[in-house]
């Protein structure tokens, strides 16, 4: 078998292009070329030198043994599939598909098929994300109580398929499930026990436009994960709050402190005048019983991702992103949609 990878990407969108330049890169993988329905991204395919197919069966049957699925959500399932039973790899874009009854069809090819099937869950290989983990693991806070994440624009949904509900749109289904995603790999033994989500229609009616979710893990850990696009001044990226401090990750740039209580014992509590009344509750604290650490900083590369699926395929690897993980991530969107609709709190043992 050759060490290199014959891949083919299907969509060539912004992100299938994406996925293309990347590939190119890295020496494991030989680009076979593209398919999309379109015309013109086929047009644009060719004009960067990058071979186009004129169907998916005539990719399929190009001795391709990978492709990448980067495609409107609702093709991912279907396109999987076919390629799976072609005898083909299948990495697909998230969200993996729209429902956990689609996902297990789709688990159910790749053990027929003896085919790989994961999914780019990218986002697992974010700074910021990876920083925060690093928080956490190192047990810098003391016991962590209550961790947001959030990701905040103002220009709404693009007015593309994700306004739309046939094709799999919609914020939790984008960016909610990159930051649901993180937060499960945050607490991989630990069930979330309850989900509460209110969803926003700001800017259109047919799908929403963002997310307000709150996860309750079997340890009482509180995880709230915000997808917004309506907000015209942004709130930081990760707030994790500790019995012993609170780290701030403000953005991707890991810019951000720590902010640790290192002398619990000194009274340093003056009431102060707080609008109409006096608090010592919420006085500020004193230089003197706190201290500022900066983040620990840790960067990743996200080419990891593929270097992981080249050993799954060559070497017999473990693949990164699971099926139980998909399943895991699918069972609390459900619960996410659910919550939302019926606005009530979903117990559940997730
Ligand atoms: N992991 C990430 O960070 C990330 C970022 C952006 C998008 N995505 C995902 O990538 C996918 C594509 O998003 P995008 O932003 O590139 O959208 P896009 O609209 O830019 O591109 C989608 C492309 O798929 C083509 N297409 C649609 N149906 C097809 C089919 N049945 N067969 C072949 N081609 C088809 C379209 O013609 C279009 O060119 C989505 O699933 C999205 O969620 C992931």
């Amino acid at each position: 078998m050759p060490d290199k990878i014959n891949v083919a990407v299907v969509g060539y969108g912004g992100m299938g292009a994406h996925h293309v330049r990347e590939l190119l890169k890295m020496p494991d993988y030989n680009v076979k070329g593209i398919y999309d329905i379109k015309e013109e991204r086929q047009e644009y395919a060719r004009q960067n030198g990058i071979h186009s197919y004129d169907s998916l069966d005539e990719l399929l049957a190009d001795g391709v043994e990978l492709i990448t699925i980067a495609t409107y959500n609702e093709f991912h399932k279907p396109i999987a599939i076919r390629a799976m039973e072609a005898g083909v790899n299948v990495i697909s874009e998230k969200p993996v598909t729209l429902s956990l009854a689609d996902l297990e069809e789709m688990i159910e090819a790749s053990e027929r098929t003896g085919k790989l099937f994961t999914v780019h869950q990218n986002r697992r290989w974010d700074d910021d994300f990876l920083t925060a983990k690093k928080i956490l693991e190192d047990n810098t806070l003391g016991k962590v109580f209550r961790i947001e994440s959030r990701v905040q624009g103002s220009r709404g949904i693009p007015g593309d398929w994700r306004a739309e509900k046939v094709h799999g749109g919609g914020m939790v289904l984008d960016w909610g499930v990159h930051l649901l995603d993180q937060i499960l790999m945050l607490n991989e033994n630990n069930p979330v026990v309850s989900v509460h989500a209110n969803l926003t229609y700001v800017t259109n009616d047919e799908v929403d436009d963002g997310c307000y979710i709150t996860l309750t893990f079997a340890n009482g850990l509180v995880c709230y994960v915000e997808v917004a696009t309506n907000n015209f001044y942004s709130l930081p990226r990760w707030y994790i709050l500790g019995e012993n401090g609170t780290a701030v990750i403000k953005d991707w740039d890991l810019n951000g402190k720590i902010v640790m209580v290192h002398d619990w014992d000194k009274i340093d509590a003056v009431p102060i005048k707080a609008g109409a009344g006096l608090t010592k509750t919420m006085a500020p604290r004193t230089n003197e019983t706190i201290k500022d650490v900066p983040l620990p900083q840790v960067r990743a590369n996200w080419s990891d991702y593929y270097i992981n699926i080249h050993d799954v395929l060559r070497n017999g690897a473990k693949q990164i992103v699971t099926h139980d993980q998909l399943r895991r991530s699918m069972k609390v969107i459900e619960a996410v949609f659910e919550s939302a609709e019926k606005n009530t709190v979903v117990e559940c043992n997730i």
